[in-house]
């Protein structure tokens, strides 16, 4: 089966992700218990749900001070991932993806804070029902899935809230998704226009984003690396997540879906795995350009590794974002 064919609908990439779980892995290693994060400073978007909560909590385990980069959920997820993990070293700020001004916002209040970041997880990303126009004229689904990650990863690097260091590089976690293996490639001449669509072709679509999500992770870790790494970038696949991914899908399917979810997919503290063994890692000091898909080192699809999607993305998005 191609790629598009295996992630084009919803049936199919939930099929296609459960049978993943059962096929043969080699880890790429185990996490120490000594292996901690005490005296760094972690944010992760979209921690309130999901995954993102469950890695939010297990770094504050691990000694982290982490800031939940959330558009909902402030306080009371806070509160909740303090109460789960013992710790009081969290904070929640504010940050919209499918808003580029809160962005912008949120840049702002991390430097008035004097926040500087170890490691950052960019895991926020939404499955709609279908096409939303936002403010900016941008589909909600490009922005909260690629574009707003673009945005905000060069903010804080350029602003050195994330500071580059050879020999103790700080970490660029990105979650992306197996579905980035579409067939289809980045097509530059109506990047970012948007198109109407409707339940039908969302699943594609968020293969789409994946894919554009881990060619500027690639592209991100060659341009900072030139030659030694001073921030080391990192791109996973969680495989099926027991989350709230699929709110937005019909009601209809929904009895169903929790189902299935409940039954096949992973708790979000074990799918935490391969994003926590990314940032704390020591055998992981000073590598980048790294992508796990569960636990198994893998390379990215072919076209996230071509150096000329890699600039023309880079280009396309820095235009957009200038223009806007
Ligand atoms: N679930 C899976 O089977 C699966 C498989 C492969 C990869 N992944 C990836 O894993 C990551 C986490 O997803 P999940 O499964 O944990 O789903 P989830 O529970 O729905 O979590 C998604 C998070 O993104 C946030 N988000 C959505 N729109 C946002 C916006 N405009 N601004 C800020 N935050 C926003 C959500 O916040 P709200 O609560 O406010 O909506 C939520 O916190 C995603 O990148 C997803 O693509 C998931």
């Amino acid at each position: 089966m191609s790629n598009q064919a295996k992630y084009d609908n919803p049936f199919k990439a939930t099929l296609n992700g459960v049978l993943d779980l059962f096929k043969k892995q080699i880890p790429i290693g185990k996490l120490h218990n000594d292996e901690r994060l005490d005296g760094k400073t972690c944010m992760v978007t979209g921690a309130n749900s999901g995954l993102g909560y469950a890695v939010a909590v297990q770094m504050a385990q691990r000694g982290a001070h982490v800031i939940m980069a959330c558009r909902s959920g402030i306080p009371n997820a806070g509160e909740q991932a303090k109460s789960d993990s013992g710790s009081n070293n969290i904070e929640m700020m504010s940050v919209d993806l499918s808003d580029l001004e809160s962005i912008d916002r949120f840049v702002e209040q991390l430097k008035i804070k004097n926040i500087t970041i170890d490691i950052c997880v960019f895991n926020a990303a939404v499955v709609p029902s279908g096409s939303h126009k936002t403010q900016s004229g941008f589909d909600q689904m490009f922005l909260v899935n690629y574009l707003s990650t673009f945005k905000l990863a060069n903010a804080l690097i350029n602003n050195a809230i994330i500071n580059k260091n050879v020999g103790n590089a700080p970490r660029i976690i990105f979650v992306s998704s197996e579905s980035h293996r579409t067939n289809q490639e980045i097509n530059f001449d109506n990047f970012g226009i948007y198109e109407e669509y409707t339940m039908s072709k969302v699943i594609a679509l968020y293969g789409y984003y994946k894919l554009m999500l881990t060619t500027f992770a690639i592209e991100l870790s060659k341009r900072i690396n030139t030659s030694d790494v001073q921030i080391s970038v990192f791109a996973l696949c969680p495989g099926p997540v027991n989350s709230n991914i699929a709110k937005a899908a019909p009601k209809i399917f929904m009895p169903l879906l929790k189902f299935i979810f409940k039954i096949f997919f992973k708790d979000p503290k074990d799918a935490a795995e391969p994003v926590i063994y990314l940032a704390c890692s020591k055998s992981l000091q000073n590598k980048t350009g790294l992508y796990l898909h569960l636990m198994q080192e893998k390379s990215v699809d072919i076209k996230a590794l071509n150096p000329e999607n890699g600039r023309k993305l880079w280009e396309a998005s820095e235009n957009l974002i200038k223009n806007y």
